[in-house]
């Protein structure tokens, strides 16, 4: 039933229901919706927070220039009030505003010189590699400022801010770091502008395409259940034309042929008996031998009848019908058990093809396997639909054995598979040499 190198069962193939699928579809968009959306504002904020970096870096080397210029005195480093106090008035005058709102300057050994802030002069606290490398390259660096630090204690109500460093010199030449700190959000304006503009058209623009999309998917949902209806109606068409079809073969050997004959059996015998008592032995015999030969003939057709055209399962009903399909087994003295659930037997959509599956599966057995014991069990699944398990303890069989068979054209299992296949189900052939062999079917409801 199933190609010899697997035993594993195929799965249903059911196309979903059109709500649930429709719905699976819009949750998959939106799931993308969301990654573009929140993939978006992520790179965005990078790139804003580069540009920021680069807009502070460039206005703390303008500001060191200024500083250096006109506001750095040599009595800064003794702490000289007059000196400090110059450099506090182009701070103050200058740079401070609604951008920059804080500066410092530090020494080498991290004292902090100068700041507008005066309880920061004098203090010392810790200079990190980056900026201690600055008092030799020279140049500018610039950073998130990380608020929990010490030196940082009174840029807190402040909020985001960048802070960089430059190296300046005063009029002796000795370097000092000038730093500032720069609200991130007086830089960042643009870029939140620019997301401010672009996301409402853009997200806009993709829940709309998703909305045009439903009815779309709607549609294709509904043609592929109702494609696969068709498939189940063709289906059910087929093997009721070929029982019908059958039943008309049946019908036509019946009243012909089987008729016919049997009228030339009842014919002929008067005729043997009559030759006896002529003593024509010879000839009476001859008529005898061909009235054998017309009647098993006619048995034979019967017979022949029986299996084209069965009672119908659906006059006589499932457990009717197996059990008229086990009964010839008892006579070659094989046990058979034989188990139907009550809601098999009541009977469903599925009995032709249930029957059609077990004939070929105890046919086997009988031709193929010479087993003790023949099982047929019909139940319902849990997913409410029908399983069929027919189990033999005969002599089993291989893979490569079943292909030989079928490459040189005996098709009976492979065209149950197909059949359980176009309704939706599974067939599995499970078959261990010495051991016997089950064949189990799964339909849906
Ligand atoms: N119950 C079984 N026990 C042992 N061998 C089996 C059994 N069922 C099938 N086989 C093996 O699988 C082969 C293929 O079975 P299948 O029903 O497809 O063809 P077939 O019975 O040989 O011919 P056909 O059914 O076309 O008259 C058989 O020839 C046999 O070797
Ligand atoms: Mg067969």
């Amino acid at each position: 039933m199933v190609p010899p190198a697997s035993r594993e069962p195929r799965a249903p193939r059911r196309p979903p229901g059109t709500a649930s699928a429709v719905l699976r579809f819009m949750a998959g968009s939106l799931a993308a919706v969301l990654v573009i959306v929140v993939g978006g504002f992520f790179a965005l904020r990078t790139v804003t927070l580069d540009e920021a970096k680069r807009d502070t870096k460039e206005r703390v080397i303008g500001e060191g220039r200024l500083v250096q210029f006109a506001g750095l005195s040599d009595g800064l480093l003794r702490g000289d009030p007059k000196a400090i106090a110059k450099l506090d008035d182009v701070v103050q005058s200058q740079i401070l505003g609604r951008s920059i709102v804080r500066v410092k300057v530090w020494t080498r050994d991290a004292r902090i010189l100068y700041s507008d802030e005066p309880r920061l002069i004098g203090r010392r606290f810790t200079l990190g590699d980056e900026e201690q490398e600055l008092f030799t390259t020279g140049g500018a660096e610039a950073e998130l400022s990380d608020l929990s630090e010490p030196e940082n204690v009174y840029e807190r109500p402040q909020g985001e801010l960048l802070e960089a460093h430059t190296r300046v010199r005063l009029p002796d030449g000795t370097p000092v770091l000038f730093e500032i700190y720069q609200r991130f959000s007086s830089v960042t304006a643009s870029g939140e502008r620019i997301l401010g503009t672009l996301a409402p058209p853009l997200i806009g623009g993709l829940v709309v395409l998703l909305l045009f999309q439903v009815p779309l998917a709607w549609s294709l949902a509904r043609r592929l259940r109702r494609g696969h209806e068709e498939r189940e109606g063709l289906l059910t068409a087929a093997i009721d034309a070929s029982s019908q079809e059958r039943r008309r073969i049946a019908a036509d050997l019946h009243d012909g042929a089987v008729q016919d004959l049997a009228g030339v059996a009842f014919g002929l015998a008067p005729l043997a008996e009559e030759a006896r008592r002529a003593g024509d032995a010879e000839r009476a015999s001859a008529l005898d031998d061909s009235v054998g030969r017309l009647r098993q003939g006619v048995r034979d057709l019967r017979t022949l009848l029986v299996q084209i055209h069965p009672p119908t399962v659906a006059a006589t009903g499932l457990h009717a019908a197996l059990t008229d399909l086990l009964s010839p087994l008892h006579a070659a003295g094989i046990a058979t058990e034989l188990e139907v659930d009550d809601a098999v037997a009541a009977g469903t959509r599925h009995d032709e093809l249930l029957y059609r599956a077990a004939r070929e599966a105890v046919r086997n057995a009988r031709e193929h396997a010479s087993p003790s014991t023949v099982r047929v069990h019909a139940r319902t699944t849990d997913a409410g639909g029908v399983s069929l398990v027919v189990a033999d303890d005969g002599s089993g069989s291989t893979p490569a054995q079943r292909q030989g068979r079928r490459a040189e054209g005996h098709l009976g299992l492979q065209l149950i598979d197909d059949l359980v296949r176009q309704a939706g189900g599974t067939s599995t052939l499970d078959s261990v040499p010495g051991r016997g062999t089950t064949l189990t079917l799964e339909l849906p409801a």
